[in-house]
């Protein structure tokens, strides 16, 4: 169904991985990312006028004028993972200074990656905000903001391994983050029966460690995160290939998706933006 869009990135993808390049396993803050757990938070709206009033320049609300609920998976440092009970990263950060540009309050609510489009498509969130990679297949459902980030998909094997590059991936178990891009990269490529899915990217980096999965494929910046709470493990080196990070709305949101967009603008204008990820992401 889905195939052809899917095997185009994923041709895309691989290409990226065979041609290789610079990807330096040298990492950074892992904050203890890998063992944050998932655990469904529910939400309730905190409705005040006053938010409703400030919001938007007295345009349509979003959420009616309600809290803005972002929807996300909480297991994805440095975007989104928990200190304590409280939900922290990048995303958060970047939506919580969206959220008071709107003067609104923001709620995260914490789920499955595989289910935050639907989420946001029967409303019961605003937006999504989870590291998610703007393809087209998922465009076809929601609409994305501009982007905000870029990552790339690497691959996490043992130091010992012998997988050296995605040439011997061919006949091995991969391990993935369900309904993830690299999810739909490795099905598309290495065969369904070759991938097994995870709820987390640290289920599938606990699945490596205990050898039931050859190697993971993930984003690079979980990725590192993973790496540097885990002994023995390393990022293979791979051309980086960009990969989109945008915030995803519901496809007849159209003003949020506007509003959004004007805020986003200025919080890159003023720096915000970059001194959200230069605090969770050093440069190499
Ligand atoms: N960038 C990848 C994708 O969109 C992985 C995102 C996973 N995010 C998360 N919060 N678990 O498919």
């Amino acid at each position: 169904m889905k195939k052809a869009i899917a095997f185009m990135m994923a041709a895309a993808v691989c290409f990226s991985m065979a041609a290789c390049g610079n990807n330096s396993a040298e990492s950074k803050p892992a904050a203890g990312g890998a063992d944050a757990q998932v655990s469904a938070s529910e939400t309730e709206s905190t409705d005040t006028s006053a938010n409703a009033e400030e919001a938007a320049g007295g345009e349509e609300q979003p959420a009616d004028g309600k809290a803005l609920i972002m929807a996300t998976n909480a297991a994805f440092p440095p975007y989104e993972y928990y200190e304590g009970d409280e939900i922290v990263g990048i995303d958060a950060e970047i939506a919580e200074a969206i959220a008071k540009e709107l003067g609104m309050t923001l709620e995260i609510d914490d789920m499955e990656f595989s289910s935050i489009i639907t989420a946001i498509q029967t409303g019961k969130a605003d937006f999504g905000a989870a590291g998610m990679t703007v393809t087209p297949e998922r465009e076809e459902n929601v609409n994305f903001t501009d982007v905000y980030a870029t990552g790339v998909q690497v691959i996490v094997v043992p130091e010992d391994s012998e997988i050296a590059s995605p040439d011997n991936l061919e006949g091995k178990m991969i391990g993935v983050q369900e309904s993830t891009t690299g999810h739909i990269f490795c099905s598309e490529d290495y065969g369904e029966d070759h991938v097994q899915a995870y709820p987390t990217g640290a289920n599938a980096i606990e699945a490596l460690k205990t050898g039931k999965v050859d190697c993971v494929v993930i984003d690079n910046e979980p990725a590192k995160s993973f790496v540097e709470a885990n002994e023995g493990l390393k990022i293979l080196d791979t051309e980086y290939v960009t990969e989109d990070y945008a915030i995803a709305i519901a496809k007849d949101n159209e003003q949020l998706l506007k509003d959004i967009n004007e805020a986003m603008a200025k919080l890159k204008e003023d720096g915000t933006i970059q001194s959200i990820i230069d605090k969770y992401i050093t440069a190499e």
